[in-house]
C-alpha cells in the first residue's frame, strides 16, 4: 500500500540534515586521535582518498537507493532486491541499535562536560574527572538525559523535527567550530601542534592497520554503511541533484574534521600537554583538552564551553540520524505512529546502551563492532547491491542531476573497486577485533 511520505521542504533542509548526520562526535574525536595515532598527515591523507575512492561512491550508492525506492532501508532493498536481501536491511538496523546505544553515552559525557564547566570550570585534576564521569551512574544519567532528546526529536517527523533542529543547529556548529579554529591559531605556540598534525610519517601509507583505519574513520565520519543516508534520501524530491548532494556532504564532513584537527593539536601543544597525547586511548581529547581549558583562566572557561557546546550538537545531529533508520524501519513495518516507534525503539537502544555507560571496555568494543565491521561489512553488500543487482541504478542516480555525464565510472567503481577495498579492510578489521576480544578476555 502507498502511503503518504513526509518530505524535505527543501534543498537546504536535507543538506544540513545529512551533513547533521555526517559531522558529529566522529569528527572531532575520533578523527583526531585517529590521526595521532596514525602518523599525522599521512593518515589525513589516505583518510581523503579512502573518501573519495570508496566513501563518494558509495555515498552516492545510498542516496540512489533511498530516493529510488522512497523507503526505509529493509523495504528499500526488498524493492529492488527481492526478499533474499532482507537480512542486510536487518544488519542496517542493527548497526543503527548498536552505535547509537554507545554513541549516546559519549554524547552524554559532551552534556556533562558543559554543564560542569558552565557551573564550576574544568577540573586541573581532568583524568580524575574524566574516570568519575566516563563510567558508571553519572554515565548512565546523562546517556539517558541525551536520549530522551533524541527521541523527542525524531518522535517531531521529518519536517518539524528533525529538519528543523538541524536548521538551527548546524550553523551554530559551523560558526563554533570556525572561530575556535581562528582562536586557537592566536595562541604562542601553536605552531608546535601544526607542525605535529602535518607531520608526515609517510612509511604508515603502506601500513595496513592505517589503511584500516582510515578506510573505518570514512565510513563512520560520512554515516556509511548502515542506511542512515538511505533513510535520509527516501524523504527527498525526486528533482534533487544526487551527485552534487554527495559532494557537497563530504566536503562539508571533512571540512570540519580537518578544521577540528586544526583546533585541537594547537590547543594542547600551545599549552605543553603533548605528552597526553601518546596515550591515545578513547578519552584523550576528553582529558587533555579540558587540562588545556583549565590552564587558560577564565577565557579557557568560555574556549571550553564553546568546544563541548559543539560537541554536543554535532552528537544530536547524528543520533538523530542513527534513530530514524530505527524508527523509520519500525513504522514501515508495522505501521505504527512515529511517537510511539520512536519511544519504544529510542527505549530499548537507551537500555543496551547501559552496559557501556558501566564499562569503557565495553563501549571500546561495541564501538569497534558496530561503529566498523558492521560499517565496513554493510557498505561491502551495499556496494554490490547497488553495483550488480539493483536495475536502473545509473538512471536513478542521474535524474535531476547537472552532472549526470560524469558518473560513467561510478558504477565500475562499485562493482570491482569498492567491494575489493572493503573486503581487504574488513579482514585487518576483523584481525583487530579478535586481538581486542582476546585482550579484554585475558583481563
Ligand atoms: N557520522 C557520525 C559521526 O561522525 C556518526 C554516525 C555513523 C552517524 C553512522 C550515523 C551513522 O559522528
Amino acid at each position: 500500500m502507498e502511503q503518504t511520505r513526509e518530505h524535505w521542504s527543501g534543498r537546504l533542509g536535507f543538506t544540513l540534515a545529512a551533513v547533521g548526520s555526517a559531522v558529529g562526535l566522529g569528527n572531532m574525536w575520533r578523527f583526531s586521535y585517529m590521526a595521532a595515532e596514525n602518523g599525522g598527515a599521512a593518515f589525513v591523507m589516505l583518510y581523503v582518498v579512502m573518501t573519495l575512492l570508496v566513501g563518494l561512491p558509495v555515498m552516492l550508492a545510498e542516496l540512489t537507493l533511498g530516493r529510488g525506492s522512497g523507503k526505509s532501508p529493509i523495504q528499500a532493498l526488498v524493492h529492488y532486491g527481492g526478499n533474499a536481501w532482507k537480512p542486510l536491511g536487518a544488519l542496517f538496523v542493527m548497526a543503527g541499535v548498536v552505535i547509537l546505544a554507545y554513541y549516546s553515552v559519549i554524547a552524554g559525557w559532551t552534556v556533562r562536560y558543559t554543564v560542569d564547566a558552565a557551573l564550576t570550570g574544568f577540573p586541573t585534576e581532568a583524568g580524575d574527572r574524566f574516570g568519575a564521569i566516563a563510567s558508571g551512574i553519572p554515565a548512565l544519567c546523562w546517556h539517558l538525559v541525551f536520549m530522551a532528546v533524541t527521541i523527542v526529536v525524531v518522535s517531531g517527523g521529518i519536517r518539524a523535527g528533525i529538519e528543523r533542529a538541524a536548521l538551527i543547529l548546524m550553523p551554530v556548529l559551523g560558526f563554533l567550530v570556525i572561530a575556535l579554529a581562528i582562536y586557537a591559531a592566536t595562541l604562542e605556540g601553536s605552531g608546535a601542534g601544526y607542525a605535529y598534525y602535518f607531520q608526515t610519517d609517510f612509511a604508515a601509507i603502506w601500513q595496513t592497520d592505517v589503511l584500516r583505519d582510515a578506510a573505518g574513520q570514512a565510513f563512520f565520519s560520512l554515516s556509511l554503511g548502515m542506511g542512515a543516508i538511505l533513510t535520509y534520501a527516501s524523504y527527498l524530491d525526486r528533482n534533487t541533484d544526487l551527485p552534487a548532494e554527495s559532494v557537497t556532504i563530504a566536503i562539508s564532513d571533512f571540512g570540519v574534521a580537518f578544521l577540528a584537527g586544526m583546533v585541537v593539536f594547537p590547543l594542547i601543544f600551545a599549552l605543553g600537554l603533548q605528552e597526553d597525547v601518546g596515550a591515545s586511548t578513547l578519552g584523550a581529547l576528553f582529558i587533555t583538552l579540558p587540562k588545556a581549558f583549565a590552564s587558560m583562566g577564565p577565557a579557557g572557561n568560555w574556549i571550553g564551553i564553546a568546544f563541548f557546546v559543539a560537541l554536543v550538537v554535532g552528537g544530536l545531529t547524528s543520533a538523530i540520524s542513527l534513530l530514524e533508520v530505527v524508527v523509520s524501519s519500525a513504522i514501515d513495518a508495522t505501521g505504527t505512529s512515529r511517537g510511539k516507534a520512536a519511544w519504544i525503539c529510542g527505549g530499548l537502544i537507551a537500555l543496551l546502551g547501559v552496559p557501556s555507560a558501566l564499562s569503557l571496555d565495553v563501549l571500546g568494543l561495541m564501538d569497534q563492532i558496530g561503529g566498523n565491521l558492521f560499517l565496513i561489512f554493510g557498505g561491502l553488500l551495499l556496494s554490490v547491491f547497488v553495483g550488480w543487482v539493483m536495475p536502473d541504478a545509473m538512471d536513478e542516480a542521474s535524474e535531476g542531476s547537472r552532472f549526470g555525464g560524469l558518473l560513467f565510472g561510478w558504477k565500475t567503481l562499485l562493482r570491482f573497486v569498492v567491494p575489493v577495498i572493503l573486503a581487504a579492510v574488513l579482514w585487518f578489521s576483523l584481525l583487530d577485533t579478535a586481538e581486542m576480544v582476546q585482550g579484554l578476555i585475558a583481563g
